[in-house]
């Protein structure tokens, strides 16, 4: 029997030796220690030892269960211990990895220039009025006096939505004005900024996709005087005290009389230079009396009435100021060229 012991003890030490989990352990106690375990059966028969025996059988035999429990206990603080090293690993923070970068964008500098105009012309007491892109052909030709025969009309120079001739992508923010007239009573002060389209082949000066800020003043006793005056104040505030503006003669179907706008450059202050191409002046604008048959599209008396309205190309103004030399930058997403305007 005190052979028997020997070999319990051995094959004990050899298993948990090899023991590497919790389970393992488990196993091996349930195995020696256990109600059915190795061990229990040979306390349970030593009742078969001499009186003699028994005393020395058994304190070898509790010396042996003392052993294994103490290896079990070991082994078993041992495998905890290697699997809290395992978590820590895991879980370890290594704080010198460099971090997941978020890149903050930056207004894109026809928004930029958008919200200066808009501001300024606020100052001024204007209000922001908002219309669709997509239009319907009275608010974007025939409610502005556009002829029938007016070339802008044309298939080739608009986007038309297909299969309804009613319906177009606006050429001008000028539809606006029709919006607002249908909407509102006089005195009505309101610019408009938005995106406008037109068949137009990208190049460094043109895109088929733009953007415009519409004007339109209606009140009593309103004449050129104050169109020229507002106009006046606001590129003194857009691009320095020093500019001047000069009408030129011009033709819209919506205005009468009608006039180009062109400020004194920014750049040279008039002597001539690059930016200018020599002239000294820049046109930003189109502008004029808005035309009785406009106003009385809102059913406006235009014995009492008159206005003045103006469209200025968004895209020309935020060039010009940036000195952007191709109209493409401006719609290429290419972060190098929009982060220079953080
Ligand atoms: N809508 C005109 C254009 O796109 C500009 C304009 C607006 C002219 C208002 C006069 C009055 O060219």
């Amino acid at each position: 029997m005190q052979e028997q012991l020997k070999a319990i003890l051995e094959s004990a030490k050899q298993n948990i030796a090899n023991a590497s989990t919790k389970e393992d352990i488990e196993k091996i106690r349930v195995d020696y220690l256990g109600k059915k375990g190795q061990l229990t059966g040979i306390l349970k028969s030593m009742g078969s030892l001499s009186k003699e025996e028994r005393p020395i059988v058994g304190k070898i035999a509790n010396e042996v269960r003392e052993s294994i429990e103490t290896m079990i206990a070991d082994a078993a603080a041992a495998v905890k211990a290697a699997e809290k090293d395992v978590k820590i690993k895991e879980e370890t923070l290594d704080v010198t990895v460099p971090g997941t970068q978020r890149k903050l964008g930056a207004k894109h500098p026809i928004s930029v220039t958008i919200d200066e105009i808009t501001k300024i012309f606020m100052s001024m007491g204007f209000s922001v009025a908002d219309g669709p892109e997509v239009e319907t052909v009275f608010n974007n030709f025939d409610g502005l006096n556009a002829p029938q025969n007016h070339p802008s009309r044309d298939l080739t120079d608009t986007f038309y939505i297909e299969d309804q001739e009613n319906v177009l992508l606006r050429t001008q923010t000028s539809t606006v004005q029709i919006r607002t007239l249908l909407s509102q009573e006089p005195p009505i002060k309101i610019i408009s900024p938005g995106r406008c389209f037109r068949c137009d082949t990208p190049d460094a000066t043109h895109s088929p996709m733009f953007h415009q800020v519409e004007g339109l003043v209606v009140g009593e006793g309103i004449t050129m005087a104050d169109l020229k005056g507002t106009l006046d104040a606001f590129v003194k505030k857009l691009f320095g005290p020093e500019t001047k503006t000069k009408l030129r003669p011009h033709h819209f179907p919506f205005t009468e009389p009608s006039a180009e706008v062109d400020v004194s450059c920014f750049k040279c202050g008039g002597k001539g230079c690059s930016v200018c191409k020599g002239s000294g002046w820049i046109e930003i604008l189109g502008a004029g009396l808005v035309h009785p048959n406009v106003l009385k599209v809102g059913g406006i008396d235009t014995e009492k009435y008159s206005g003045f309205a103006f469209g200025m190309g968004v895209e020309r103004v935020a060039m010009l100021k940036y000195e952007i030399d191709d109209i493409r930058l401006l719609y290429e997403n290419d972060m190098r060229f929009i982060e220079q305007f953080k």
